[in-house]
Formats: C-alpha cells, structure tokens, sequence
C-alpha cells in the first residue's frame, strides 16, 4: 500500500516536472540544467512545495538530498532539534515522501527534545527575557502515533547527542535548530564535530529563532554560530550569499530566506569533488548586479 502511494508520487513528480521544463522551455529559452542549483530551485521545488509544508524545509532537504545524489551518496538523515508538538517533524516526513523517490536517496528523519519543554535559561544568552521553563511541551505519545518514520530521541540534547553521534548516523543533510537557547544549540552543534562519514561536506541548516525584537548577534542561536565558526578553522556555518536572487520571485522577500545557512566542511574529502550542480554554461551562472 505504502509502496503504491510513494510509486503514484513519484509518477506525479517526473509528470510536474516534465510539463514544468516544457513549459520553462517555451518561455525562456535554455532550460536549466536538470539538478542543477537553478533547476532545483525555479523547475522544482514551487513544484514539490506543499501548500502547508515548510518552504525551509522543503527547500533545505531537496538541497541536502541533491547534493547526496551528485555524490553517489544513497542515504542521508535530516534532523529536527527542538520538536515541541511536532508538526515540524511530521512535514518533514511529508517532503521526504515526496522528496525520496525524485532523487533516489533514502532519509532518515530524527527529531531532538527534552520531551517535556523547555529546559529553564541559562543566564542571559539562552533569552530568559523571551524564554521559559516548561514552554512548548510535548504530548508524546500523541505525537508518537502521528509519526510514520521519524525516530523521537528524548532527553536534553547535551545527555543524547554524544550516543546519537555513536550510532553512525547516514551522513546528515539537513538540519533545523529551533531550540531557541544559545547553550541548546551548542549541544546539538556536536553533530559538526563528528566524523566526516556522518556528514555531508555541506549541510543544509534552518534557524528559527535568529529574528525577533530582541534578538541579536550576542546571545541565542546567533550567538552559537558565531562561537561555532569562532572555535573551528575547517568547518563553518555560513549565511548562503545572494539566496533570495536565486529563488523564485515570490520567496524573494519571505522571512525564511534570512533563516537560511550552510555548514560548510571545508576538511571533508568530497567537500572540493565536482558535482556539476553549478553548470558554466547554464541561463544564470552568477548572480550580476
Ligand atoms: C520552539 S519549540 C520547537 C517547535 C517545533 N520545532 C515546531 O516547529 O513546532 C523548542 C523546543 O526545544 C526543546 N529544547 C530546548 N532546549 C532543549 C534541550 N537542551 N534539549 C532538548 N530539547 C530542548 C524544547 O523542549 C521545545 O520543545
């Protein structure tokens, strides 16, 4: 039954897909190269987007899961930190239905928190002005019998994570950190520290909470990145340069777009292989002023 279904999305796709790059010939000329960072993100992803599916998600895990693709890479895991209720677990497993069979990667999905809220601030970097104990809690056995796929690992991350990176997870693609706590998203950064056959040399990440009035770059989730990258020469969590330009006109603007990163893994040994995801010869190379 479950087979059907995926089969029937996949049928879908490659039809969406085939009247989409006819349609992208008609009107434009060349058509992006197919796979291509272009082509993912003008044929593709309006295409596979769900009307109430994350675009954050969608967009990072097609990317994570095209770069395992180029790589002859046939199993990735895309992480959730921070899952509270869980609807952001759940669209995961909905992209990665859709996602799987386009690409041919397999995607294990693991969503991280305490189970029970948020654990109590610590000092002025976790925000105690906006966060608090116990906030966002988790009926977790409501939530166990919504998810098809995706493994719940319970606990604080600081007690789960060191045992997660022990059990040689498929190389990460895709990670969300909405954690909301600088000392939080520390803990889950482990995952950057691991052996570069869990990781993919470029990790697609979302951060939630880096907006908001009293948000700034010296405490929360900003913080965090900027230790990280102060703390490591060869891996780091980059803003990704010139992305609403790259995407269709109607994310130009949209909040998600700033939420956006990279973890670039500048010392994995397929970080510098070719993937041709960048064609020389395609309708837009770089991004002109
Ligand atoms: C904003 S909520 C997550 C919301 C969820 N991603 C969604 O989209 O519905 C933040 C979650 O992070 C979890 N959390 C924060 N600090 C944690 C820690 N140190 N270890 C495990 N979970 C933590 C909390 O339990 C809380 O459920």
């Amino acid at each position: 039954m479950v087979k059907k279904i995926v089969r029937k999305v996949a049928h879908a796709t490659r039809n969406w897909l085939q009247e989409e790059n006819n349609g992208v010939a008609a009107q434009k000329g060349p058509l992006p190269k197919e796979y291509s960072y272009q082509w993912l993100n003008h044929v593709l992803f309006p295409k596979i987007l769900g009307s109430d599916w994350r675009p954050h998600y969608t967009w990072g895990v097609m990317q994570g899961v095209n770069l395992a693709r180029a790589l002859g890479i046939k199993r990735v895991s895309a992480i959730e930190f921070g899952v509270a209720g869980g609807n952001g677990l759940v669209a995961l497993e909905e992209i990665v239905k859709v996602i799987e069979p386009v690409f041919g990667v397999e995607v294990d999905i693991y969503g991280f928190d305490t189970g029970m809220g948020l654990p109590a601030p610590d000092g002025y970097r976790d925000l105690p002005n906006v966060y608090g104990e116990s906030q966002c809690g988790m009926d977790i056995e409501k939530l166990r019998k919504r998810l098809q796929k995706a493994q719940l690992i319970l606990g604080l991350v600081e007690n789960t994570i060191d045992d997660f990176i022990r059990s040689k997870p498929a190389p990460i693609a895709f990670m969300s950190d909405d954690l909301d706590y600088y000392t939080a998203s520390m803990d889950a950064f482990k995952i950057f520290d691991g052996a570069q056959d869990m990781l993919l040399p470029r990790i697609w990440c979302y951060f939630d909470d880096i907006m908001g009035p009293t948000k700034c770059d010296f405490t929360g989730e900003r913080l965090a990145i900027a230790d990280f990258n102060a703390s490591h020469e060869m891996r780091k969590i980059s803003s990704i340069p010139g992305l609403p330009w790259a995407l269709p006109k109607n994310h130009f603007d949209q909040v998600w777009v700033k939420k956006v990163f990279l973890a670039h893994m500048f010392d994995h040994d397929k970080y510098g292989e070719f993937d041709e995801l960048t064609p020389m010869d395609g309708p837009e190379l770089e991004l002109k002023g």
